[in-house]
């Protein structure tokens, strides 16, 4: 295990991500009946844009530091930009707990997953004192299986794995959820996945349309054409119980991301119902 999510904090990634996590907490909170999240790759929660990692790498200035200076943003992308500049006093950058746990009321709950030492005491210590906020060591794809469906019975499941595994990590992402499916089919699942080569996901998205899960949306920007295995040309996020109105919510913030996050005239972004009901 090489990953070390703190070169990449706060890259356009992340954005896309974080800012797909919003909208469906939001949607979620829709109702007042408590929820759960559970993040299965957690990562350690806020990271400096300030360290050694985050300077050799200078991602987050083609992320979250573009949309900053970005004009005329939709009010979603504004809440994104509130959450981060909240923690960005000491130049720190949200990770997705931290980003969850600003958005759930009290009586929601925040279970997270990380299989590293370091990362899972720098969660430790980031909510000791969250009452709503459980951290587990352990593999996330076991614990999807073991800990669902959650006794709220609504809220959403986030997997974000590193992807060290390349194109195998589609098929463990797959196995984990048709045990979570099986479990708690009303669950709203959020993956996250790289884009380098075009082809590399047919399989995935042919076998989310064959699964027999309902309401997949992918949403998906790239920064670059989508041709090359070498590099990160863009990413997408595929959601299973899509809520209602999220591909609205959706529709107006893609191209505006893909705009401000473009690195090339062949920036695009994607918006499709795989399943539509
Ligand atoms: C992309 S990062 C997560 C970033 C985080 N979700 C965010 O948005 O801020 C992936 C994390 O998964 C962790 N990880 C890798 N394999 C894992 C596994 N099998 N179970 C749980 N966590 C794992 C890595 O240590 C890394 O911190």
């Amino acid at each position: 295990m090489n990953y070390r999510h703190s070169y990449h904090a706060g890259n356009f990634a992340d954005v896309l991500k974080h800012v797909v996590l919003i909208a469906l907490i939001e949607a979620l909170k829709a109702k007042h009946t408590p929820m759960a999240v559970l993040d299965t790759h957690a990562g350690a929660g806020e990271y400096s844009l300030a360290s050694e990692e985050a300077l050799k790498t200078g991602e987050f200035r083609d992320g979250v530091l573009r949309l900053m200076h970005a004009e005329r943003l939709p009010t979603l992308l504004h809440a994104y930009l509130n959450l981060v500049r909240v923690h960005n006093g000491v130049q720190t950058y949200p990770g997705s707990p931290l980003i969850a746990a600003q958005l759930l009321r009290d009586h929601d709950r925040l279970v997270l997953c990380e299989i590293q030492d370091e990362e899972t005491a720098a969660l430790r210590r980031l909510f000791s004192r969250d009452t709503r906020v459980a951290v587990h060591q352990r593999d996330g794809y076991q614990a999807m299986a073991a800990l669902l469906p959650p006794k709220e019975k609504r809220g959403l499941v986030l997997i974000d794995p590193p992807f060290e595994a390349q194109e195998q990590e589609f098929r463990f992402i797959e196995e984990a959820l048709v045990a979570a499916h099986k479990r708690w089919p009303t669950g709203v699942y959020a993956v996250w996945y790289p884009i380098k080569l075009r082809q590399s996901l047919l399989p995935f998205h042919r076998w989310l349309k064959e699964s027999g899960m309902r309401k997949v949306l992918v949403a998906e920007i790239c920064v670059h054409p989508d041709n090359s295995a070498l590099r990160l040309n863009g990413c997408g996020m595929a959601i299973i119980n899509a809520p209602y109105r999220l591909d609205r919510t959706l529709a107006e913030l893609l191209p505006v991301l893909a705009g401000a996050l473009a690195q090339s005239r062949y920036a695009q972004h994607r918006l499709e119902w795989l399943v539509e009901d």
